[in-house]
């Protein structure tokens, strides 16, 4: 991976906890999250107490290059944002700019967390489609921002055996958003959860409180096996 590719762009516990319906009971799981890149959800939840690990491709590169790459790309963002602001629902931030002091804040928590979590292990360089972890390591994984929403520029076999892989790793997957960047929905959450089906595992399309894309208010959750079987979350 180059950095040049890379448009690091980070979210906080508080998104996460609405984006992934995330319940005091789910918070105490172990619990994997999927391409967190400069999100602040590890840095808060160790901050916690509790248990999560993020993977990334970006987690090959330092402290001060991540922080280089987030204010290369920040101006160009927040001018597409402006540009599409009738895509965007602006009932927690008051205009792009607020959206974007938001963001910085939440990247800054993370980046002053970064060396210390990666000696420890919280923040690991891998990539999907494959995890270097054996088989049902998580009770809990959390995809925010990368599955469906690049579905324009990730295969759909990329997309089927990231979410396989998910599941070999996790009891439970959560996806969110369904939605491509244009805000359109992603065609390949129906291919997904058939391919999931024929595979013997439950899923769910769940409605969530968070929407910042305008329509983008609905989750994938994913169990690996009928529900009545199922001994992952709740009681992780
Ligand atoms: C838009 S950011 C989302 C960051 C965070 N999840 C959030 O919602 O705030 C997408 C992240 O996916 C990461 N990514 C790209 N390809 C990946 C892959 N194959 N496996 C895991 N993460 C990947 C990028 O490096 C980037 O940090």
């Amino acid at each position: 991976m180059q950095l040049d590719d890379v448009v690091p762009w980070g979210r906080t516990l508080g998104e996460y906890r609405q984006m992934f319906n995330l319940s005091e009971a789910d918070l105490q799981c172990r619990i994997l999250g999927c391409g967190d890149g400069p999100a602040s959800f590890n840095a808060e939840m160790a901050a916690l107490g509790r248990s999560v690990v993020s993977i990334d491709p970006v987690y090959q590169f330092s402290t001060e290059q991540i922080r280089q790459r987030v204010q290369a790309v920040y101006n160009p963002i927040i001018a597409q944002v402006k540009q599409n602001a009738d895509r965007y629902c602006w009932k927690n931030y008051v205009d792009a700019d607020d959206l974007g002091r938001s963001r910085l804040a939440a990247m800054e928590r993370f980046l002053l967390d970064y060396e210390a979590g990666k000696a420890t292990g919280r923040y690991q360089p891998q990539a999907l489609p494959q995890l270097d972890w054996g088989d049902r390591s998580f009770d809990l994984a959390l995809v925010s921002h990368l599955l469906f929403l690049y579905a324009d520029h990730r295969s759909l076999e990329f997309h089927l055996a990231s979410v396989r892989e998910l599941l070999r790793v996790a009891a439970e997957v959560r996806i969110f958003p369904l939605l491509k960047l244009d805000g359109t929905p992603s065609s390949y959450v129906e291919p997904v959860i058939q391919d999931l089906l024929s595979r013997g595992a439950t899923v769910q399309v769940e409605p969530v409180p968070y929407e910042f894309q305008r329509g983008g208010n609905q989750m994938l959750r994913v169990y690996s096996g009928p529900i009545a079987d199922f001994s992952g979350v709740p009681g992780c």
